[in-house]
Formats: structure tokens, C-alpha cells, sequence
């Protein structure tokens, strides 16, 4: 405790416009400074706005994926140089629905974080269980196995990288995990970075998956868990800067 950054990071997903996102960038970078860090992780064709709106501020923004190459013929991919050209110091890798859409595997979210890193933008590096994972006592294997996948990167991103846990059955589905589930699952992630050799007590470990203004403070407030990544609710700003607020 105490070491880590504590974080509200926003995954605005496949939503926003020119127009709508203008009053939202806004009232972020208008955010009182919190105890923690804000950030806001946009549809790639917004990071130049983003920017213009944040630039100089307190948030940060960043982008939802990013290829595992660095240049070349990849049609419609985004390498993380090209992120940092638009000033984003952050990028999600292997959110799950990423992994469901788009059949990521754990090693190519491991080649994507890695490719953040050489770039020096942050990977927020996501895990998590699906429904019928957790409900077969499965969950810690899976997101032990999507965190091994990860190995490398994690010891050279030295703390310096971002975990988000996100149970796939809590996500944008109204259903969060209790505190009590969510901080026992970030212990379980803790304690296989120092299995892994990795900087445990110095990485933040978010939780994501229905945070509401409601219910931020109890999960915020738990032993493992550093803040936060938020869907839905990043959208509105009065809601993200609530749960801001709860840091
Ligand atoms: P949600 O999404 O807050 O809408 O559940 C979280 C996420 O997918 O990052």
C-alpha cells in the first residue's frame, strides 16, 4: 500500500462522436485532483481530440489496442508509436472482448503489451474468467494462465505496467463482483506476480466490470484492489468523475 498508483482509467469502447465527446473531455480534464491518477482510453479516431482537450492537464488518455508490430503491412492496425504521436501514455491489451471478438490469445496480448512497452506507452494488461470458468472453479487457473502468458513483459515492465481484473460475467451486464470476490481475486493476482517474479506490491491492479458511483468506494477501498476501469459508466461525466471521486 502506499507504493502503488491508484487509477480511474475510462474504456469508452465503440462509442463517442466529434460533437458528444467534446462536454465529456471537458468535464475531465476539469476534474479537481483527486488522490489518484484519471484516464480516458478512446476509439483511435478521437486520440487527437483527446489530446487537444487533455493536453496540460492531470488526465491522460490512451488507446483500446494496439498491433504487436511496429510498422508495415497490417492493414488497419495501430502501432503504439503512432499512439504516442497523439501524446497517449496509455493502452488496454487483451480486454476480453478482444479476446471473444477478435480471438486474441494470451501470447499476442503478451506480444501487444511488449510492444506498448518498447514504445513507453503503459499496457493495462486485462484478465478474466468467463461465467461458466468461475462457475466450474476454474477462475484463478484461467487468469493465472492469462497472467503467465505475460511473464516476460511483466518483469521488464519492472511495476510499470497496469493489470486490470474484469470477470467477463460482470462486464457491461449490471452484475459486479462483491468486494469480497474481487478482492480475492486481486490477493490471487498479486500473489502470482511474486510467483512470476514480477514487481507485485508496485503494480496497480484495477478492478473493471459494472463499477458504478454506487459501488466504487467499497470495491476502491479493499486491500488489493488500486481503482478502476469503467465502461459504461465512463461515458457520463457526472458518473466517471463520481467514481473518480471514490479513489
Ligand atoms: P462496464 O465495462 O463498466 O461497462 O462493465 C468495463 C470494461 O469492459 O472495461
Amino acid at each position: 500500500m502506499g507504493l502503488r498508483n491508484r487509477w480511474v482509467i475510462g474504456n469508452w469502447k465503440m462509442n463517442g462522436s466529434l460533437a458528444g465527446n467534446a462536454a465529456l473531455l471537458g468535464a475531465v480534464a476539469a476534474a479537481p485532483s483527486s488522490v489518484g491518477k484519471l484516464g480516458v482510453c478512446v476509439p483511435f479516431p478521437f486520440l487527437g481530440q483527446a489530446q487537444s482537450a487533455l493536453a496540460g492537464g492531470a488526465a491522460v488518455w490512451g488507446g483500446q489496442d494496439v498491433s504487436e508490430h511496429a510498422s508495415g503491412a497490417y492493414t488497419g492496425q495501430v502501432s503504439a508509436a503512432m499512439l504516442v504521436e497523439f501524446g497517449a501514455s496509455l493502452v488496454l491489451v487483451g480486454h476480453s472482448e478482444r479476446r471473444q471478438y477478435n480471438a486474441e490469445t494470451s501470447d499476442l496480448v503478451a506480444r501487444k503489451a511488449s510492444a506498448a512497452l518498447n514504445a513507453g506507452v503503459t499496457p493495462v494488461i486485462c484478465v478474466g474468467e468467463t461465467l461458466a470458468e468461475r462457475e466450474d472453479g476454474h477462475a484463478e487457473a484461467v487468469v493465472g494462465q492469462q497472467l503467465s502468458a505475460c511473464r516476460e513483459v511483466l518483469l521488464r515492465a519492472q511495476g510499470a505496467a497496469i493489470l486490470a481484473y474484469e470477470p467477463v460475467w460482470a462486464i457491461g451486464t449490471g452484475k459486479t463482483a462483491t468486494p469480497a470476490e474481487a478482492q480475492a481475486m486481486h490477493a490471487f493476482i498479486r500473489a502470482t506476480l511474486r510467483v512470476l517474479g514480477a514487481e507485485a506490491e508496485a503494480t496497480s491492479i484495477l478492478y473493471g466490470g459494472s463499477v458504478k458511483a454506487g459501488n466504487a468506494r467499497e470495491l476502491f477501498s479493499q486491500a488489493d484492489i488500486d481503482g478502476g476501469l469503467i465502461g459504461g459508466a465512463s461515458l457520463v461525466a457526472a458518473d466517471f468523475l463520481a467514481i473518480a471521486a471514490a479513489l
